[in-house]
Parts: C-alpha cells; structure tokens; sequence
C-alpha cells in the first residue's frame, strides 16, 4: 500500500512525511536523509549565519540527495531582525522548489516565492491564520497544534480538535503536526482530515540528526509531560523541554512584574546551540514536544519513516478491520 495524497503529488514525493524546520537541527544531513528516504527534508534557513552560507548549504544537501527538498524561512518578532530578504533570495537564486514559511506577516515573501514559482508550505497555529495564508496565495498548510515543540500560538487547541476544524475550512492541501510521531499518529492525523504530517522532536532522535547524543537520549528518555510553556505572558507562547533553565524561566516570568528582559539571557539561541553541539543540558533551552513520551529509540530516518509508514498501513489495513469488526449494512 503507498499513501498517496494531494500533499504528495503536487511537491512529488513518496511518503506523506515532512521534516519541519528546525533551528540548528535543519542542517543538510537531516534534510537529505529524509529526501532519500522519501519523506520531504527541510533546511532551515536562519541556522546559516548568512544568506551566502545558506545558498553553500542548499548546494551541499544536492551533493547528498537528488530527490526534492525545501527550505524554511521563519520570521519571528526581533529586536535586530535578520536580513529576511536577502534570505529569501538566496533562496529563490539557488532554485529552490519547496518553501516552508513560518511566523507572522510573510506576505511580501509569499509573494516573491510564488512569482518565482515556488511552492509555498505555510505552517500556522490556527484556523483563521490557516485561511489568511490561504488567501495570501500559499499552496499548501501546515496545522501545527498546541502539543507540538516552537510556538504552538496563543489559542492552546490540540491536535484532535485542530486538525478537524481547519480540514472543514481548508481547501487546499493541509499536513499537520504537533505530537505526531509514529504510524498511529499519520493515520490519526490522515483521518482527521489532514494530507500529510509534519514532525520536528521525533526526526531529532534520529541518527542523523545533528545534535549531541545526550540531546537524542534526553528525548528517549523523557515521558509526555516532559515540556515547559514559557513567554505565555509575552504572547510569543513556545513549548520547549523541560530543563533547568525552562523551570527557572517558567519561575521568573511567573512573577507579576517580569518581563523579557529578566530571561533574554537565559533564552538566548546562542545558548539553545551550545546545548546541542556539547550535549550540556542546561547550556540553555532544548526545544522539544510532548510528543517525546513516543519516542523510545533512536533509528536511522530511513528506519523511522520505513516503520512509520508499515505501521501506518497495517492499522489501515489490518488492525483497524479487526478492531471494528465492520459489517456491511448492505
Ligand atoms: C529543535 C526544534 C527547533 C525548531 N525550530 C523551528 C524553526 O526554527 N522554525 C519553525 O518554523 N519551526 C521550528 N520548530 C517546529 C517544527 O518545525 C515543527 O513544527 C514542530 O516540531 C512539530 O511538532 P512536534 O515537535 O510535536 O513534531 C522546531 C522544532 C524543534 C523540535
């Protein structure tokens, strides 16, 4: 059985499976691993200190696979914002098919990537983002609801209400994510209405995946409860794991007169880095799911998405029948 879909067909790959953009995880070895094993590998764009750098790893990932990949480009609230049109166009120069966009206000980017001829995959946190995006031209949605890891947005609906309500409003293809991580949750995720998924904490305990072992174990290792929601009180909601440093930002905030700059350095990404590189964890924050309490190995990617999608089609064809004992009522 292969699961085709309108999400599969339309960026022509085999599996309904994406790797969304993750900051320093989204490098070319994870990207083109899940390429080669027929799932969608995405860069992330920002993890290169500049445009030049990106447009040297979009090239080094087409040393490593020939099938499609893409590149996410986030744009969140900053001080000091990076410069996201020169990234855009390292983007559209190096003749890259696929974008993943992220964050708030991507018009101006929407709309030079679909000029340039672009498929644009928006990943939102609502149903009526979802149908701004739509509106704004993108091609396909990414739902991503309040289990996931990043910012889950400030509503705090989950996945099995999510995916549903943005399916009936929907109208182009949709992939969801948030907690997903193994077959039940593709045909979960299919049966709620959705075209495909879209996962970030499982594809890091991978053995591809560019992070420290430590990280990858911490993964294994920790049960669904094993997250922090910080910057609630800031509107910039972000669900990270659960160290020492997000219990002491979760404490700070927690007092009525805190505000950003009582964590900015604790937070700081350079930090985030440095846990992943040196497997300290608690250099600083670990962003991570709840979906970490299905996570039990650390397999190649091509192992992962092999068991995912023999999982997924034995409860379609196999389990799922058994279960129900269906009877015709004709
Ligand atoms: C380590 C890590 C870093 C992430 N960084 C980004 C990012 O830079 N941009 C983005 O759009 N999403 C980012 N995400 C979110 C993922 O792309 C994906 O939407 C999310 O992980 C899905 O939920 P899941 O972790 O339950 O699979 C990150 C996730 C993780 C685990």
């Amino acid at each position: 059985m292969t699961l085709r879909t309108r999400f599969t067909e339309m960026v022509g790959i085999e599996h309904p499976i994406v790797q969304g953009g993750m900051m320093w995880v989204g490098r070319a070895e994870l990207a083109s691993a899940v390429s080669n094993a027929g799932g969608l590998g995405i860069l992330t764009a920002l993890t290169q200190p500049t445009p030049d750098a990106l447009r040297a790893e979009i090239d080094r990932c087409r040393t490593m696979t020939d099938k499609p990949f893409g590149v996410n480009l986030t744009i969140l609230p900053s001080m000091t914002p990076p410069p996201y049109a020169e990234y855009r166009k390292a983007i559209i120069d190096s003749g890259v098919k696929i974008v993943e966009t992220a964050g708030s206000k991507p018009q101006e980017h929407v709309d030079d990537f679909k000029a340039h001829g672009i498929t644009v995959i928006h990943k939102c946190t609502s149903v009526r983002h979802a149908l701004s995006a739509e509106r704004m031209g993108v091609d396909v949605i990414s739902i991503d609801g309040f289990e996931c890891a990043g910012h889950p947005g400030e509503d705090d609906v989950g996945g099995l209400v999510l995916i549903p309500a943005a399916a009936d409003k929907v109208k182009i293809p949709m992939i969801a994510s948030g907690g997903i991580g193994d077959g039940r949750g593709l045909v979960a995720a299919l049966a709620l209405g959705a075209d495909g998924i879209n996962m970030g904490t499982r594809f890091c305990a991978t053995v591809e995946a560019p992070i420290h072992d430590r990280v990858k174990q911490l993964l294994v290792s920790n049960d669904e409860r094993g997250t922090n929601v910080i910057f609630r009180k800031l509107h910039n909601t972000a669900r990270v794991g659960k160290n020492s440093v997000s219990d002491k930002v979760v404490d700070i905030l927690a007092k009525p007169d805190a505000t950003f700059p009582d964590v900015a350095d604790l937070v700081k990404g350079a930090k985030g880095r440095v846990l992943l590189e040196t497997g300290d964890l608690d250099a600083g924050l670990v962003w991570a799911g709840q979906v970490q309490g299905l996570i039990d190995d650390i397999p190649t990617v091509a192992e992962l998405i092999g068991k995912i999608m023999a999982d997924a089609e034995r409860i379609i064809s196999e389990r799922l029948p058994a279960q129900l004992r269906v009877t015709s009522s004709t």
